[in-house]
């Protein structure tokens, strides 16, 4: 059977090196609080000169080495964001400016922390159906310039992190599914109701008159807006329900998982889902404390950072699961 299978990962932090100390030098916050809250030890954060293509290129080129194919091969280019370079075009006509790829399919997914999720499914269809053999999926992040660094917005400020992951996604002809690489299947969900419990007012055609005016900069409209609370609650019903679907869907346990990997928005939510399940610790990959929430680059980083580890090797049952703003949130299961 025709299938789709991820060739190759790779990953890129900006070199700016943020710990929780260096936060509490800017707003008043503490070590202690963040890390006893979610787990954060440290971030990395732009300088003034990078853009979110300039990671997602970063880590679409160790994807693109890693996987020892030319990128002229690629027929797709999927880059999910929240923090775009520009309004428009969307930033994967960046990604593949800079990569050099023109004439090819490029397309922006705006699903949040769900947005590497919401990719693969996407990527998975098209080369399920046939149509394209190559997919050059980035998830990348600059969230540090969007961000208010003062006190008025630290319970946003210290969950954020920049930063890319990009994997390869290839067409595979699956002979015996429970040994070649493939993904097995995704899922993916939304719930506008709560669109606005996580999300950036401004700019923005739902403002009235002007996207964005001197009152909606007064107002701080133009910083990311969170109700924590909500949003947690709902994670530790929905990222454990989807990944019940998943695991059902193809009658798998919790314990045919060999390495779970999920979004990484709260130590403490991927403690309370790994406790549901029964998982044992060392079969979770947790990159929280080294990057914080770095939205949908999230996943890919894990990938790549779990194979550059060795926790991640051919054959392997792998799980993913992410919930965020939107609400967004979805599942996947891949053999490795
Ligand atoms: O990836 C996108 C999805 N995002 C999430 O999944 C995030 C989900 N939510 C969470 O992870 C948690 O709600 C947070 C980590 C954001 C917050 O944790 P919490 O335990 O819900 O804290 P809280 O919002 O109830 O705040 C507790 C206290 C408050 O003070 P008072 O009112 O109790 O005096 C806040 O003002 O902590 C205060 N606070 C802070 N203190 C120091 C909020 N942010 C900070 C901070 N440093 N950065």
């Amino acid at each position: 059977m025709l299938r789709s299978k991820i060739l190759s990962t790779g990953m890129y932090v900006p070199p700016n090196l943020f710990k929780n100390n260096d936060i509490a030098a800017m707003m008043d916050t503490s070590d202690e609080w963040i890390r006893q809250r979610t787990g954060i030890e440290q971030r990395y954060w732009v300088d003034e000169n990078t853009s979110t293509s300039d990671l997602g290129v970063e880590a679409a080129n160790r994807a693109l080495k890693n996987a020892g194919i030319d990128k002229s091969e690629i027929d797709m280019i999927i880059v999910a964001t929240l923090s775009p370079d520009h309004e428009f075009p969307g930033t994967a006509c960046f990604v593949q400016k800079k990569l050099g790829l023109p004439g090819i399919a490029a397309l922006d997914i705006r699903q949040q922390c769900t947005g590497f999720i919401y990719s693969l499914s996407i990527a998975d269809q098209f080369i399920r159906s046939g149509t394209y053999k190559k997919i050059l999926i980035v998830g990348a992040e600059v969230h540090s310039k969007g961000m208010d660094k003062t006190t008025r917005g630290r319970d946003v400020a210290v969950l954020f992190g920049d930063g890319a992951g990009a994997v390869v996604l290839g067409a595979t002809v699956v002979k015996d599914a429970k040994t070649d690489s493939h993904i097995l299947s995704t899922h993916i969900h939304a719930d506008g109701t709560f669109a606005d419990e996580l999300w950036t007012q401004a700019p923005g055609t739902g403002n009235g008159k002007d996207r964005i005016n001197e009152q909606d900069l007064l107002e701080l409209r133009q910083y990311p807006k969170m109700n924590g609370k909500t949003v947690f609650v709902h994670a530790v019903k929905r990222m454990p329900e989807t990944l019940l679907n998943a695991l059902q869907v193809n009658s798998l346990t919790p314990e045919d998982i060999d390495l779970f990997v999920f979004h990484q928005a709260n130590l403490r939510i991927n403690d309370m889902i790994a406790k549901q399940f029964n998982i044992p610790e060392e079969k979770v990959f947790n990159t929280i404390q080294k990057y914080a929430n770095t939205t949908a680059a999230t996943i890919p980083i894990g990938l790549d950072e779990a194979v550059r580890a060795g926790k991640l090797k051919k054959g392997m049952l792998v799980a993913s699961a992410a919930f965020g703003s939107g609400f967004t949130w979805g599942s996947a299961i891949y053999r490795w």
